[in-house]
């Protein structure tokens, strides 16, 4: 793309470049502004060495969230407070952060260091008595190869000691946020559109039929990366208002596609309504990518694997998508796949909100997931179980189940009386005939005969999950 001008603060002072949008935040800092304190270890969001954090003004005030620099575009820098290691501390006045993992030996070669010390600067701002499991959270996607986390976790404690903001917060970052309301939010240009109403939305289409739709790009950042390709042009529907709520209507809870995992995963009306999307805080990707990877971004990549989708296939969730002229449809999400990478999604069309049906007595949905990590990690497979159960008998039961076909797949269990006191050798027995009728493919994530074991067990682990059984796993 053209160089065009991006404002923003940059460890509290203001900065305006000329660059290309599309330019990886990573290597603005390293190569032009000469800040290497950012390291760059994986380049693909998996590593955490090139974290920094992102400060802005949202609902609840203004809020620091860590993200990875290696798959954030400078364009969305525009009207941010971007905050790197070298705005933390330095070698002459170390912030107490550094100090504290030096203090407990949490450092030797030091290139993970500044990547824990943003994800460490992002919680601490916001929240200075975390509990641990905060901290492994907000740790979730740092890795260290050489000194361990013992240390880590230690300096973690040390800090949670401090109590206060003020000493996390440096007064020259601090003092930039009011300004931060000063710049423009987003960018607007002949080749990066950001719609806010429907309206704005399909002028852009009409205007750049071939442009590449973006949200997150979370997964679109790997891809430019790896290929070695940008989009000339964008629609950036991350601001779309019309997919920026979460509202319970008459059909169901409607999650808007815009928003960001993290905040879906931690609102109290979405928990409330299906608990079982709290899981993906603790078993999809990591605290850096779920800030910014969005909801509509994980079902349109249309992965067979993909975490939400898996869910909300089982919770027969519907999708509403609009046109370029405004025309909306909704998609059952269960026919919404057409064949790997495949959707019934039209060229054009964008995903606004998910619908969520309200489950009905005696209705739980059950997630698993099984995976070489236990976070920050594609699945080998994952599933989700649909059960009502009425008194002791089982009158539904659907498994959704990815990374067993080009698709999700989604098998009824219940062809013949089923109640919930049922030996779990009969539970077994439907495991393994289910097993035996999913052809799955052998890749670096596991092979076709252990994804297949792993399809029996699963079911027996949600049965006995949703009937209460689980202590006899
Ligand atoms: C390190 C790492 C770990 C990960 N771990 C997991 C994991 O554990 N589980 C998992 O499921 N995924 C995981 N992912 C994949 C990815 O983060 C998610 O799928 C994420 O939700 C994608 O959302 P995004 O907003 O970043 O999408 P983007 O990258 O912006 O877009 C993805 C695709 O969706 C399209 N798109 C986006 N929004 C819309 C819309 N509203 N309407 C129409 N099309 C749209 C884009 O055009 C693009 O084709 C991981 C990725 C990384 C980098
Ligand atoms: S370089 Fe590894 S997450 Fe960015
Ligand atoms: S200190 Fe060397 S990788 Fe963490």
């Amino acid at each position: 793309m053209h160089k065009i001008p991006i404002s923003f603060f940059l460890n509290g002072e203001k900065k305006t470049i000329l660059a290309d949008p599309m330019q990886r935040t990573v290597d603005l800092l390293r190569s032009e502004l000469e800040m290497t304190g950012t390291k760059e270890g994986c380049s693909d969001g998996d590593c955490g060495a090139c974290t920094v954090s992102i400060g802005s003004w949202e609902e609840s005030g203004f809020v620091y969230r860590s993200v990875a620099s290696c798959l954030l575009p400078v364009g969305r820098l525009q009207g941010k407070s971007l905050v790197t290691v070298e705005g933390v501390g330095n070698q002459t006045a170390l912030s107490c952060i550094q100090k504290a993992i030096i203090d407990k030996h949490g450092v030797q070669c030091g290139f993970c260091s500044p990547g824990f010390v943003m994800s460490f600067f992002s919680l601490f701002s916001m929240n200075p008595i975390p509990d641990m499991k905060d901290v492994e959270i907000a740790l979730q996607g740092n890795i260290c190869r050489c000194t361990g986390y013992e240390g880590i976790r230690k300096a973690a404690e040390q800090m949670i000691g401090y109590q206060g903001t003020e000493i996390i917060v440096p007064p020259s970052i601090r003092s930039c946020q009011n300004a931060v309301k000063n710049l423009s939010q987003f960018l607007n240009t002949e080749e990066w559109r950001t719609p806010v109403t429907i309206d704005e939305l399909c002028v852009a289409l009409q205007q750049m039929p071939d442009a590449q739709i973006i949200s997150g790009l979370t997964d679109l950042g790997v891809s430019f990366h790896t290929k070695g390709e940008r989009p000339l042009q964008v629609i950036d529907v991350i601001q779309l208002e019309e997919s920026r709520r979460i509202e319970i209507k008459e059909d169901g809870l409607h999650i808007g596609a815009a928003l960001p995992l993290e905040s879906i995963v931690l609102d109290r009306t979405v928990l409330n309504w299906l608990p079982t999307l709290g899981q993906l805080q603790l078993q999809m990707a990591s605290k850096q990518i779920r800030n910014v990877a969005t909801l509509g971004g994980n079902l349109c990549n249309a992965s067979p694997i993909g975490d939400a989708t898996v869910i909300l296939s089982s919770a027969n969730a519907t999708v509403l998508v609009v046109n370029a002229k405004g025309k909306l449809r909704e998609l059952n999400l269960t026919s919404f796949y057409t064949g790997y990478k495949q959707m019934q999604l039209e060229k054009g069309e964008i995903v606004l909100e998910v619908i969520i049906p309200p489950l009905q007595a005696g209705q739980t949905i059950s997630f698993l997931k099984t995976g070489k990590r236990s976070s920050v990690d594609i699945a080998s497979i994952n599933s989700a179980s649909n059960m009502v159960v009425q008194g002791k008998d089982i009158v539904h039961w659907t498994i959704s189940i990815g990374g067993v076909a080009p698709t999700v797949v989604t098998f009824d269990l219940k062809d013949k009386d089923l109640s919930l006191e049922i030996p779990v050798e009969e539970i077994e027995a439907i495991g393994t005939s289910l097993s035996e009728k999913v052809v799955p493919l052998s890749d670096i994530r596991g092979s076709a005969s252990y994804r297949k074991a792993l399809v029996a067990n699963h079911v027996v682990s949600h049965f006995l999950k949703q009937s209460g059984r689980e202590e006899t796993l």
